[in-house]
């Protein structure tokens, strides 16, 4: 125990969440070592890879810091921008202002290991968020939406659609578990990999998928356009197009637009703005969306109870019903790709087409009416509720 606990912090941490009715453990620790708030004080570091999609900003770090502030913890960030060694740094800085609780957002589900042994070292919880480390001791605390069940929610959604047919698949980062394991994961659940070898579906492109650095909106449009130009050249049609999110989802819609191809029923995930608004215009098919505000708070809730010296496997969340966990509001294990084992809590996401956009308008979301009907002929029988 490095420090000693505050008990005017965890009276009010204990009354803010309503979930922790016991006295905080005086051995503290668990899977991810121990913490202990300084007095009065709960520091919870936060290392994000990006800021690139507008998720981060408008609804990840405000939710997740109004959370700990709320509970009577500081807050504090960086932003990696995208950059291995800076995110190891940003970490040592977090570290170095007194973190009792590190968020890590990793721009590589490896790369970001030795940081984790750095807080391990400290005696520093560790909760992964959104995306995996693969983390060989088991300490973290995983929080994230469910990647495969939003891979599943995408091919679907687009099978139903097009049951047959050319596909091309558009990835995201290779770093990113949830890229390359847990999305293409999903789609397989929903049929994908049946499919093709049945021969129903035929992949246009590398078959394995295309993976865009930095789930970048321009690497995604220049993959689509030479994807395109590809089926052109060879006669064939595209009928679907699998993108994971909704920055690659941009990317492919620019990539049609500039080579006037139309609009093949086309996924994404996120619910960014201009992607729910594509759906309300007919450019993207299907957008799974991830309550992220109820992700953040997720996150700021367990960081709390972490620093009161909770193990991981006592930390309870309270979210919104409509993300609830399908496996309860606790920790519970999670086997992955890599061979680990660590506990996870994970949040669920909902699809979203033309026809149920108003699930996201009435929730609240940052993207509003106004953002996701702009452009669309009202007057048009085919024009999607929502936005009448
Ligand atoms: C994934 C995340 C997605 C998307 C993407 C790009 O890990 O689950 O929601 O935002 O990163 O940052």
């Amino acid at each position: 125990m490095r420090r000693a606990r505050a008990a005017v912090f965890v009276a009010a941490a204990a009354f803010i969440l309503g979930a922790c009715s016991s006295t905080p453990s005086a051995s503290g620790g668990g899977g991810g070592g121990s913490a202990s708030a300084s007095a009065g004080k709960c520091v919870v570091g936060v290392s994000w890879n990006n800021f690139q999609q507008p998720r981060w900003a408008a609804t990840d770090k405000p939710k997740m810091k109004q959370t700990i502030e709320a509970g009577g913890g500081t807050f504090i960030d960086a932003d990696a921008n995208l950059d291995n060694q800076r995110q190891l740094s940003d970490v040592d800085t977090l570290i170095s202002k007194g973190a009792n609780v590190l968020v890590l957002l990793a721009q590589d589900n490896k790369a970001i290991l030795p940081a984790l042994q750095k807080a391990k070292d400290a005696g520093i919880p560790v909760i992964a968020y959104d995306r995996l480390i693969e983390d060989p001791s088991g300490s973290i605390l995983y929080i994230t939406f469910d990647n495969v069940g939003v891979g599943k929610a995408e091919a679907e959604a687009i099978l139903a659609k097009v049951p047959k047919g050319n596909y091309v698949l558009i990835k995201g980062d290779p770093g990113d578990a949830n890229a390359s394991t847990f999305l293409p994961q999903g789609w397989n659940d929903a049929g994908l990999k049946d499919k093709i070898a049945s021969g129903d579906i035929k992949i246009i492109g590398p078959a394995d998928g295309t993976y865009t650095d930095a789930w970048k909106t321009e690497k995604a449009q220049a993959n689509m356009e030479a994807i395109i130009d590809q089926a052109n050249a060879s006669n064939k049609k595209i009928d679907a197009i699998l993108a994971e999110n909704d920055s690659t989802a941009l990317g492919v819609v620019a990539a049609l637009q500039g080579k006037n191809y139309g609009f093949p029923p086309l996924s994404g995930q996120d619910g960014d703005p201009a992607n729910l608004n594509n759906v309300a215009l007919g450019k993207q098919y299907v957008d799974v969306w991830k309550n992220s505000n109820e992700l953040g708070k997720a996150a700021g809730q367990a960081a709390l109870q972490l620093c009161q010296g909770k193990k991981i496997s006592e930390v309870t969340i309270n979210v919104d019903s409509s993300v609830a966990p399908a496996a309860g509001n606790s920790p519970t294990d999670f086997k992955t790709p890599g061979g680990n084992t660590v506990k996870s809590i994970i949040l669920k996401p909902t699809p979203v087409t033309a026809a149920t956009l108003d699930k996201v308008i009435s929730a609240g979301w940052y993207a509003d009416k106004a953002a996701i009907c702009k452009g669309v002929d009202t007057s048009s029988p085919t024009a999607p509720a929502a936005c009448k």
